[in-house]
């Protein structure tokens, strides 16, 4: 499943709406090295795909905008040589075609033509990210303007973050988007239960990061959205842990964080359950409390609440928890106000997703208020808790790392919850663990 391409044309004649009389250049990224001769398989940057799914490394798009509005691509020429290496271009000609651009050059001419491109304007705008190459490039081509001046040549006054426009544009998703995001969703919860179905104690935790690769290919997700978590242990309190090299014991849970990347469109779903398929009675303790302060959470995803809603009710419950398992001492309002719950829950419960995992998109106002939830902003909800050994806290709770994450769409009725079908109950998930293993 793939967008229409009028989809990206139709973005580009928005965004030419909404900069009026100036240019926006939207540059796409290259290749990156991985050792010596061989390199990362190649991703769009997000920007450049939103707006011209154009596949090709390298290429730069303008967009004109004021009177005679036009989108122009820059991409790499035919190369008969290069293409017996590394796959087909579409050379200007059918990128133009194919791609709904009005005008298209070869690369080779980028400096030349867009020189002259950005004097017929006073704004450029770009994103302004931390690639200093892409900046220097604008920069040369404002020089080269400023050089020719005695000719009568004009340069911009003004570089313009495209950022909050395009932003802006990225965070609220349109049908198709959502379409895209919810089959993207199926496949990643497809991709959990058969890596539930397929664990038994003595496996290494990356023969289940090789049972969800598995799912998400065999339905078409060619890639992870994200280099796949799957913790056991004591490594699931460790947040970013991605090494999965370690053997699956028995008494221990596993979480998984793994999500796939559906035409660009990234899911991001963590499940927890336990490697014998039984949770004992003090990790079933811990995460029953995960899953209803995350059900809390999910109740406040609605049009009009605060970004940072759902955040607080799932930490008021993980707060009552916490204390009822006396993991956390004194009153409600002592451990809100010291923080003291950030022992165990230390991250944030929700970001935006979309063509990125962490999407673009603003969490707070100009004025630093918290951005209110719209219909149809997509974003994660996944509260978690983690305990480490520490002498205050009984043993059995020792290397209990519980996070539990589902993909949210922001609807004018309840939540679209687009990783549904990945099942989180306890009895749901105890009766699937192993049984395929
Ligand atoms: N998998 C990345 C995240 O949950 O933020
Ligand atoms: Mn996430
Ligand atoms: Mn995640």
């Amino acid at each position: 499943m793939k967008l229409d391409i009028s989809i990206y044309k139709n973005r580009r004649d928005d965004l030419l709406d909404k900069i009026g009389d100036a240019v926006a250049i939207i540059f796409n990224s290259h290749h990156v090295p991985r050792n010596r001769d061989s390199e990362f398989k190649f991703r769009s940057d997000s920007y450049f795909h939103y707006f011209s799914g154009f596949p090709e490394a390298e290429s730069v798009i303008f967009l004109c905008g004021g009177k005679e509005k036009k989108s122009i691509i820059f991409c790499k020429d035919k190369n008969i040589e290069y293409e017996i290496w590394n796959g087909e271009l579409h050379g200007p000609a059918k990128a133009a075609k194919d791609y709904l651009f009005d005008e298209a050059y070869s690369l080779e001419r980028l400096d030349e033509f867009a020189t002259k491109l950005i004097s017929k304007f006073s704004k450029v705008f770009m994103v302004l990210d931390d690639n200093d190459s892409n900046k220097n490039r604008v920069h040369s081509w404002i020089g080269n303007n400023k050089k020719l001046k005695r000719s009568g040549s004009r340069s911009p006054e003004m570089i313009i973050d495209l950022s909050s426009i395009a932003d802006q544009m990225r965070s609220v998703k349109s049908e198709d988007e959502i379409n895209i995001m919810k089959l993207s969703g199926d496949i990643a919860s497809k991709a959990h239960i058969r890596a539930m179905k397929k664990t038994k104690p003595g496996k290494y935790e990356y023969q289940i990061e090789a049972e969800l690769l598995y799912e998400f290919m065999q339905n078409g997700a060619l890639d992870p959205a994200y280099q796949s978590i799957v913790a056991s242990g004591k490594n699931a309190c460790i947040l970013h842990y991605i090494k999965n090299d370690q053997k699956l014991l028995d008494k221990d849970l596993l979480l998984i964080d793994a999500g796939c990347e559906l035409d660009g469109y990234a899911s991001d779903i963590t499940r927890t359950f336990p490697i014998s398929g039984k949770f004992s009675s003090s990790q079933k303790d811990v995460y029953e409390l995960v899953l209803s302060a995350q059900l809390k959470a999910i109740d406040k995803v609605k049009p009009g609440n605060l970004f940072t809603d759902p955040h607080d009710a799932a930490i008021d419950e993980l707060i009552r928890g916490l204390i009822d398992l006396d993991l956390c001492q004194g009153s409600f309002d002592e451990v809100r106000d010291k923080q003291l719950y950030k022992e165990f829950f230390m991250h944030r419960t929700s970001h935006w997703l979309g063509l990125d995992v962490h999407d673009a998109g603003e969490y707070t106002n100009p004025d630093s208020t918290p951005i209110k939830l719209t219909k149809n902003n997509v974003l994660t909800i996944e509260p978690g808790l983690y305990i480490r050994p520490n002498e205050n806290v009984p043993k059995d709770f020792w290397n209990i790392g519980i996070r539990i994450e589902d993909d949210v769409c922001v609807t004018d009725n309840s939540p679209n919850i687009l990783s549904q079908m990945a099942p989180k109950s306890v009895k749901d998930i105890e009766s699937i663990i192993g049984t395929d293993g």
